[in-house]
């Protein structure tokens, strides 16, 4: 049987060297022995946005990107958006079996009993300007709950990250719907437990002067699915963010804000807003061919289109759109569906997208489903994050625990000036 080694020549030494290949892999370090001369730093691998690195060795989410295959913990995508409910699978992610009933429970217990936030973030949140983006106030939000929590920087303690995950899971809807509120100029609505986890969500959003909220059941679950279709996506650009800042030891909180700031890119959780805007841009289906046309020559991008991982159909696209059709029984169909649908259908047979296996992603349906249910296009990316928060907080988690990760910190190759002596002021030109 072949051995599980890779032989590389340097052809610059005529020497050859042993690697070996571990799960398809093989180790950045075990390159740093190839030299030209004894003092040379070793041979490092070059790969920016790391198209081809793997940052750590992960249990939670498995991806194959050109099966088009998603699954939590071993989980189909497909078979927890059809039965389970986001906290089950919230739970699942973090522990990494689906939970007991009594399980479910008490995690349901403990989420719901930190929903509620410390009165001066409303504060906090009240003076930000009237049109401040949501997730800009979201981040910060996030941020400033590390001052509030100054315990969260014991890191190295089980029970305590676990309390600041049961924190973070229950709080960041609360704030999410308070940036909502502010921007409105509505009082803010605080949580009520009676409610499920997307129900109490919808309750803070959207309630008026009626005593008690009561959350459409269609609307309730469909954005329960959302939440489970968003809940992890392993190692993106966000994920990357809170696990890279993680690895200082800094608390979750901060690391969180982090990642926040790394989802509200236009290139990762922006995109929802962003398909929303192209839309609207294209205005009717008559409108489609141009875009395309300007999309093939670089002027524009399909939003909602295209993916680092899938190099097919994103599993989640389907299971959005599918939701969509629920959602506009009962709100009416979203009129921007009809252009949705067929610029998917124009792209799908058009050389530029296929020869690049270029298919829809979770984002291009998302926002219509949000703006059917009421949720202003700036609330897009909040809503992305609220779901992500469970799976940046499995995987920082993991990190924690994981011997083998250190500080993140990527070598360089130094492309500057040599050594070069200082010129006063008077000598430079
Ligand atoms: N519209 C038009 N062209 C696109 C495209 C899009 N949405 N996505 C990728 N391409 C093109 C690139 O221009 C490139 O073409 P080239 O080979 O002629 O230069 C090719 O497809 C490969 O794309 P690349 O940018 O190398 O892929 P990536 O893995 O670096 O980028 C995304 C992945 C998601 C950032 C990218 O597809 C994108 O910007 N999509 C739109 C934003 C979006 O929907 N993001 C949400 C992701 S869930």
């Amino acid at each position: 049987m072949a051995n599980d080694t890779l032989t590389i020549t340097d052809n610059r030494t005529g020497k050859s060297y042993e690697v070996p290949i571990n799960e398809g892999t093989i180790r950045a370090i075990d390159l740093r022995k190839i030299k030209v001369e004894d003092t040379d730093f070793g041979l490092m691998t070059y790969d920016p946005a790391f198209t081809n690195t793997a940052s750590c060795r992960s249990s939670i989410t498995f991806i194959d990107g050109d099966a088009g295959i998603l699954r939590y913990r071993g989980y189909p995508i497909e078979q927890l958006a059809e039965k389970a409910s986001y906290l089950e699978v919230a739970y699942l992610i973090l522990h990494g079996e689906l939970p007991t009933a009594s399980q479910l429970k008490e995690w349901s217990f403990w989420i719901t009993n930190h929903t509620m936030v410390h009165e001066n973030l409303k504060t906090q949140i009240d003076a930000f300007h009237h049109d401040a983006h949501p997730m800009g106030m979201l981040c910060s939000s996030i941020a400033s709950l590390s001052t509030f929590y100054p315990d969260a920087r014991n890191i190295g303690n089980e029970a305590n990250r676990l309390k600041q995950i049961y924190r973070l899971v229950a709080k960041v809807p609360t704030l999410a719907a308070f940036t909502y509120r502010h921007t409105k100029g509505y009082p803010y609505v605080y949580p009520d437990n009676d409610l499920s986890y997307s129900g109490n969500f919808l309750n803070m959003m959207f309630k008026m002067s009626e005593l008690k909220h009561s959350p459409d059941p269609v609307l309730e679950r469909a954005l329960d699915v959302l939440f489970i279709l968003h809940a992890d996506h392993e190692q993106n650009c966000s994920t990357n963010a809170m696990r890279s800042v993680g690895s200082s030891q800094v608390d979750p909180y901060s690391a969180m804000a982090a990642a926040i700031a790394a989802l509200y890119g236009p290139l990762h959780g922006g995109a929802n807003e962003q398909v929303l805007r192209m839309l609207a841009e294209i205005g009717s289906p008559a409108g489609i061919p141009d875009y395309i046309a300007k999309v093939k020559t670089g002027e524009k991008k399909l939003m909602g289109f295209g993916h680092r991982v899938y190099k097919n159909y994103d599993p989640r696209a389907k299971l959005v759109r599918d939701t969509a059709y629920q959602v506009f029984e009962v709100k009416g169909r979203n009129p921007l569906l009809d252009i949705a649908l067929e610029l998917e259908k124009v792209a799908l047979h058009e050389d530029y997208f296929v020869s690049r296996k270029l298919y829809p992603n979770v984002d291009f349906y998302s926002g219509l489903i949000y703006q059917s249910m009421g949720f202003p296009v700036d609330m897009f990316p909040v809503l992305f994050a609220i779901p992500r928060t469970i799976g940046w907080l499995a995987q920082w988690n993991e990190m924690v625990q994981d011997s083998e990760q250190k500080i993140a910190r990527p070598r360089q190759i130094y492309t500057g000036y040599d050594s070069r002596d200082y010129v006063a002021i008077e000598h430079r030109d």
